[in-house]
């Protein structure tokens, strides 16, 4: 049975808390560089109810947010898109961060927002 979907990009700890509030009953696509951080994130989601399941992506390729959602309408319908991937001075240069931060959410928004479902907010 399909259910509607909300995709998750970064699988830190602030993406986990907006999945959490906002993801029950609806199947969460955990997007992250890292499968190891989108793996423990779904193992703990999973262990408490949720319905996830990670998926190796990378913010700052449009071809790879593409697989994202294609591998998210599998599911369903995406209903949902939180993004909470990123970058910040401590952890990468520059041009990482305009890269992933900035480019890479300009593409999500663009690309997710041609199929996201319209409707009202959650
Ligand atoms: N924690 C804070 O106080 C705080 C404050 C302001 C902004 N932020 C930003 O909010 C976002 C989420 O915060 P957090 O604390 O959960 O961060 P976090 O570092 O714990 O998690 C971010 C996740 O993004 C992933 N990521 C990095 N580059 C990526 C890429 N190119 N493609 C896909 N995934 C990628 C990382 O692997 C990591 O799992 C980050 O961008 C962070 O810089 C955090």
């Amino acid at each position: 049975m399909s259910k509607d979907v909300v995709i998750l990009t970064g699988a830190g700890q602030i993406g986990m808390a907006i999945a959490r509030r906002v993801g029950f009953g609806k199947k969460i696509v955990v997007g992250d560089k890292s499968m190891k951080n989108a793996k423990t994130i779904t193992g703990i989601m999973n262990d408490a109810g949720f319905d996830t399941v990670p998926v190796e992506m990378d913010l700052s390729s449009r071809e790879s947010i593409l697989n994202l959602i294609h591998r998210a309408q599998e599911y369903g319908e995406i209903a949902m898109l939180i993004n909470a991937a990123g970058v910040s001075p401590s952890q990468a240069p520059i041009e990482s961060i305009l890269k992933v931060d900035l480019y890479g959410t300009a593409v999500l928004l663009e690309e997710v927002g041609k199929v996201i479902r319209a409707g009202e907010p959650a």
